[in-house]
């Protein structure tokens, strides 16, 4: 074999074998999973997992606007021994001091989903289970995409807004049921005109569908000690 040729088999297997490894194996592994049914003797509970599904649609929006270059939604397993559930609001147990920290992602969290987006920087708080802490009410997810420097509290975020994808329109009637409403105490310029109001398009209604469908931190079957589970 010449040197040229050892060197490009070289190059190809230092490359080829890593990516096959890392990259192809487990692509291949992660589209067989299927949905899969818990025992109950096993894992303490009934039902399936995955019990719900991301929004697809507004999965999309989410992509395309590059939300993913500042949140994750990937749960490191955590370390810190100190004070197990020292976290508020990461997971389904919204409680003020949680009983157990929240599990960290598995694989199967994404089942079904065509493109994960794990997310590239945590610049903002990671979202995998956001649809457990969301405020109550669409609006104030809809205001915080709009304005997210609208609260006294967040005038330091650095979260751009998405108010394009909001509608500024001249009230008609009583005006839609869907406006947004904005805080008495909100910057003026954040506001629309006096006449106006701002409505979401459908993009933004199915990015609020989306984030009020992330909730990553249901039990995996087989990997959960029943007692947990309860
Ligand atoms: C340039 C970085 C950046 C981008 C891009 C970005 N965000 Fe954020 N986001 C932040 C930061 C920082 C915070 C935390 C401060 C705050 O609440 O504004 C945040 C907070 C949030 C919150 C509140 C999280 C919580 O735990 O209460 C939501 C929801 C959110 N972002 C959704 C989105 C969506 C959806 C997109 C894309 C349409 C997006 N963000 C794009 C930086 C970003």
């Amino acid at each position: 074999m010449t040197g040229s040729r050892k060197f490009l088999f070289g190059l190809a297997g230092a490359f080829g074998v890593p990516w096959l490894l890392l990259v192809i194996i487990p692509v291949i592994k992660a589209q067989k999973l299927t949905p899969e049914a818990y025992d109950k003797d096993r894992d303490g509970i009934e039902g399936v997992y995955p019990s719900t599904s991301i929004d697809r649609q507004g999965q999309l929006v989410y992509i395309s606007e590059g939300c993913a270059q500042c949140h994750t939604q990937m749960i490191r397993p955590s370390f810190v021994g100190i004070l197990d559930g020292w976290k508020k609001g990461w997971g389904s147990d919204q409680s003020d001091q949680p009983k157990h920290a929240v599990r960290p992602s598995k694989w199967e969290d994404y089942m079904g989903e065509p493109v994960a987006p794990l997310g590239i920087q945590r610049n903002g708080p990671d979202l995998a289970n956001y649809g457990y802490r969301a405020p109550k009410e669409r609006a104030a997810i809809h205001l915080k995409l709009y304005a997210p420097r609208a609260s006294k509290t967040n005038a330091w975020s650095m979260m751009p807004s998405y108010r394009h994808l909001y509608k500024v329109k001249a009230i008609e009637g009583n005006g839609s049921s869907h406006a947004l409403e904005f805080p008495e105490d909100m910057a003026k310029e954040l506001k629309p005109k006096k006449g106006f109001e701002v409505v979401p398009t459908p993009a933004a209604e199915q990015l609020v569908d989306y984030l009020l469908s992330l909730k990553k931190d249901a039990p995996v079957p087989g990997e959960v000690v029943a007692e947990d589970a309860k």
